[in-house]
């Protein structure tokens, strides 16, 4: 197996612990996402108020920007138990019926990558969500019959990272839906140095934003960062972590100034010096940096392009000037205006 590189936005198994330890509890320790936050604040004090179960919740938005926290979040501010699954851990209709009718009165079920229900689980849980309750199918064939089992109140949150995948009916079903987006660098700081603080790690304010500008976005991105930088400054004997550590550590890892690793300077690189820029298919692309076709395309690409570094276009794949300017070199004159009639 190859080494995950340190930006890889996806959670290994043994970063699962790490994770748990750094997530936050309340809405209020929850940085950035001002707006989603607000919201969610409101959806809670309003669902107290009542004395009912708020809302059904779906959070979206790219790995590791909080979705799970935030479910742990809400579970943890109504003081209610939460109920962990997952769309690809239920396999029938069946599977779910367990799950929902060993609900307690108001707990809060999440399940994660909700977009990969199977179909009969997805039409089950519109009953659930709607009505509190479900029908269990006994016998086959004619003989079937449907026994309804009422449900106690309990809310629904379903976490997805590909809200576009997910059936209309099922996304209509969510009383509140929230979007999370990438993190500016100032809440993903704030997120390091309280990572630092919950790790007794000596981390220097000027340190804590040099991570987070490399970290993509992406508070799993920054925290893996910081202890790397963390892990650094023990093994060289830094007990103080000031930038010019973290400036050490973050090199020897390969993430630059921008947060590209190895593989998207690479893809980079090739795109500009061997194929000129481009246009090049992607499949040309990652042949040419000794890479699958789904890593490029799932790992890489969607970074490159949202720093404006690559351009998708009809006929492939397309170096910005911005990617030249950040190899070191120089534009050439027919990049600079010819790109817009690619
Ligand atoms: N707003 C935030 N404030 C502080 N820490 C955060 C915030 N959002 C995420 N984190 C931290 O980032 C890590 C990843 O977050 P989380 O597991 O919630 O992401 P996710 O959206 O569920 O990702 P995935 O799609 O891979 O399941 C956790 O350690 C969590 O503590
Ligand atoms: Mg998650």
């Amino acid at each position: 197996m190859t080494e995950r590189s340190p930006v890889d936005p996806d959670a290994t198994l043994e970063e699962r612990d790490f994770e748990s330890a750094l997530r936050p509890k309340l809405l209020d320790e929850f940085e950035g996402q001002p707006r989603v936050r607000d919201q969610l604040a409101l959806v809670l004090d309003a669902a107290r108020h009542r004395g009912s179960s708020p809302d059904h919740v779906l959070l979206s938005g790219p790995p590791g920007l909080g979705k799970t926290t935030l479910a742990m979040i809400i579970a943890n501010e109504l003081g209610v138990n939460l109920r962990i699954t997952s769309g690809p851990a239920i396999q029938h209709a069946g599977d779910l019926a367990a799950i929902l009718s060993g609900l307690d009165e108001h707990e809060v079920l999440f399940i994660d990558e909700i977009h990969r229900l199977s179909k009969p689980a997805e039409e089950m849980l519109y009953l659930a969500m709607e009505d509190f309750r479900v029908d269990v199918i006994v016998g086959k064939g004619p003989g079937a019959t449907a026994i309804p089992i009422d449900l106690p109140q309990f809310t629904l949150v379903g976490a997805t990272t590909r809200a576009g995948l997910l059936p209309g009916p099922l996304r209509d079903r969510f009383g509140f839906t929230a979007q999370l987006d990438f993190y500016t660098d100032e809440a993903l700081t704030g997120i390091v140095a309280a990572s630092a603080s919950k790790l007794a790690v000596d981390l220097a304010a000027e340190a804590a934003r040099e991570i987070a500008s490399r970290s993509r976005g992406t508070p799993r991105i920054a925290n893996r960062l910081l202890r790397r930088v963390r892990d650094f400054g023990q093994v060289k004997g830094h007990p103080h972590l000031h930038r010019d550590v973290a400036r050490a550590a973050l090199e020897l890892y390969e993430v630059d100034e921008r947060g590209l690793d190895r593989l998207d300077r690479s893809v980079l690189d090739s795109l500009v010096r061997k194929f000129g820029g481009g246009p090049v298919g992607l499949s040309t692309l990652a042949l040419s940096v000794g890479e699958e076709v789904d890593t490029v395309s799932e790992v890489a690409e969607p970074f490159l392009i949202r720093e404006g570094l690559m351009m998708r276009t009809p006929r492939g794949r397309v170096a910005t000037p911005a990617a030249y300017l950040h190899l070191g070199l120089a534009v050439p004159a027919d990049r600079s205006d010819s790109l817009f009639d690619l």
